[in-house]
């Protein structure tokens, strides 16, 4: 039966899922296969085929963690639900990603707060046949226990939301979706791209680890890199300090706009990004804003 073990973990019980969980499964994948051929970055498509997760059904996670294990490394452990924090960071730093075993029902086809196979599994694991985007995911397991200790673990937790869970890439063809909570919503997969309500800024640590968001609702910002190498090198500083450095700050709301704010032009090409500044700055500037006033 379902025994939770100490780390959490349960077994997926593969044989038991009905004919009707694999047809939503086939429901969910079909529907975003098509919406995603155009707007998924190319690691994750890549990821996708390389796992060879499809239409037919609901996968099996023994045969999804033999084929991520020879690529990068990384295994699936199912798990009931969420799991407590350190847990969840404790599993990411060994490299074992927890997925839940759910599927939602035909009735949530469209929006579910919390997570189910087809987000874990479509959504999640893809991109950790990416090797850059692997090791990233291992050292925010690694910064989830370390910011837990300092007591900052809501400042790091947004930059798993904004990176991770709603995450966009600028690529040559245009933007493209990375965040695996995107990319397992049918709706939000076309709104974060076509939609001009939302705002694309330029990925920045400290102002993302500032800024608060909603699970409610589909995002009213969305945070934008050049490539995985980038977010893996802005983020492998020592965070404890720049934590101090945030902790003095005020929060922001997703609907804030402050001066260091690049915003991405339209959705149409790479490294387009347009500062919107109202009057002078009055903060010092920043190390990243002098390092991109360089790049110009
Ligand atoms: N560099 C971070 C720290 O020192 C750890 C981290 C890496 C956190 C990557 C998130 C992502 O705490
Ligand atoms: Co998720």
């Amino acid at each position: 039966m379902t025994a939770v073990r100490p780390d959490f973990t349960i077994e997926q019980n593969w044989q038991g899922y009905s004919g009707e969980e694999h047809a939503i499964w086939r429901l969910l994948f079909e529907r975003q296969q098509r919406l995603l051929l155009a707007r998924a970055c190319r690691e994750y498509l890549e990821g996708l085929s390389g796992l060879g997760v499809a239409a037919d059904g609901i996968p099996d996670f023994r045969r999804l963690s033999d084929i991520l294990n020879r690529a990068t490394g990384w295994r699936i452990v199912a798990v009931p639900g969420l799991v407590p924090d350190d847990v969840f960071f404790a599993h990411l730093a060994r490299r074992q990603f927890p997925s839940t075993c759910f599927v939602r029902r035909r009735d949530q086809l469209d929006y579910l707060q919390e997570p189910d196979v087809f987000h874990d599994i479509c959504g999640h694991v893809p991109l950790l046949m990416n090797p850059v985007f692997a090791d990233y995911m291992q050292a925010y397991g690694e910064g989830g226990s370390k910011a837990l200790g300092l007591g900052h673990l809501q400042r790091l937790a947004r930059l798993y939301w904004y990176t991770v869970e709603f995450g966009l890439i600028a690529t040559e063809a245009g933007l493209r979706i990375y965040g695996s909570g995107i990319l397992s919503s049918a709706g939000e997969s076309i709104y974060c791209l076509e939609d001009p309500r939302p705002r694309r800024l330029r990925f920045d640590l400290r102002r993302i680890m500032r800024t608060r968001y909603r699970i409610d609702d589909y995002q009213q910002l969305y945070f934008v890199i050049d490539d995985f190498q980038e977010l893996f090198d802005a983020t492998s500083p020592d965070f404890a300090p720049i934590y101090r450095e945030i902790a003095v700050l005020p929060d922001l709301e997703p609907t804030a706009h402050i001066d260091c704010d690049l915003e991405f032009d339209a959705g149409r090409r790479k490294k387009n990004w347009a500062t919107h500044q109202r009057g002078p700055s009055l903060g010092r500037k920043r190390l990243e804003d002098v390092r991109q006033d360089h790049n110009r």
